[in-house]
């Protein structure tokens, strides 16, 4: 991962962090200087002046947001395989992993009672859940392409497929990412057991709250494996969440509503290679 990315990361996770310091460390890299410009004079930020500077647009957006646009960054541009898989279709995983951390965060905030925007740890856990895909994709392609060719003919889930080729799963393996890349524990707890929250050592509600993020985006978003669908109930969300029925539905609608402010993050999913098409 750059390192200015995770310097703000890790800067935004603390208390005492200055404006002009987060300036400072976004001004080192060029894409993240043009996003965070972009996305700070994009319609949600929009006032009648667009700003040109860095400064004024980290005002704007506020720590949390910068975080998350970090964690975006980090993403696309540290592991993102640049080429398409039969059966695989990357801008749907990433309009999931989006859909993912805004469902987390919102989960999380209702798991914990806690004010939203004090504490985003949820967010980027649920961005980064299955950034392991990404590492297998990315390092090993060829068995990347034969576990998915498993689950689009055997209609496997990636875990079992990845268990079967490579003896670990994406679950693992983004974890373990997460942790060369020194982010908090938190993070790479959120990572590690969003198929199975309740097997977390400790930070059981971050693991809840993705687990549920997960399963809610199955449920909102296509399916990025051909020919795959996913049936996913609100039950199994509340049970993943350990939630009741009212609260679900409060995370249901502040996820809509989520998903609308990060529309702009949301469409950087339009420069990733082109899914092809399964032959028949
Ligand atoms: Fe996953
Ligand atoms: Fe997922």
């Amino acid at each position: 991962m750059p390192i200015s990315i995770s310097k703000i990361i890790n800067m935004t996770t603390s208390e005492d962090v200055t404006i002009e310091k987060l300036a400072e460390v976004v001004l080192m890299d060029q894409t993240l200087t043009s996003r965070v410009l972009r996305l700070a004079n994009s319609v949600m930020y929009a006032r009648r002046q667009k700003t040109g500077t860095v400064t004024e647009a980290v005002i704007r957006l506020g720590s949390s947001q910068l975080r998350n646009l970090a964690a975006s960054a980090s993403v696309l541009d540290a592991v993102f395989p640049k080429k398409s898989f039969p059966g695989f279709d990357w801008k749907e995983m990433w309009n999931h992993s989006v859909t993912c951390a805004v469902a987390s965060q919102c989960a999380y905030s209702t798991i914990t009672g806690a004010i939203r925007n004090t504490d985003e740890s949820a967010f980027i856990a649920g961005l980064l859940h299955d950034v392991g895909k990404m590492v297998i994709a990315y390092a090993l392609p060829m068995k990347f392409a034969e576990i998915v060719a498993k689950c689009c003919a055997d209609d496997w889930d990636m875990n079992m497929s990845e268990k079967k080729f490579l003896a670990t799963d994406h679950a693992t393996v983004g974890a373990k990412l997460a942790t060369e890349w020194q982010l908090p524990e938190k993070l790479q707890i959120g990572i590690n057991y969003h198929h199975n929250p309740e097997a977390a050592p400790e930070e059981i509600e971050i693991a809840r709250a993705v687990c549920a993020g997960n399963l809610l985006a199955k449920r909102l978003s296509k399916c990025y494996i051909f020919g795959q669908n996913w049936d996913v109930s609100l039950d199994q969300v509340g049970e993943a969440a350990q939630l009741s029925k009212p609260d679900v539905a409060r995370v249901v609608s502040d996820t809509r509503e989520g998903l609308m402010r990060c529309s702009e993050i949301i469409s950087w999913g339009d420069n990733l290679p082109v899914p092809k098409k399964m032959a028949a």
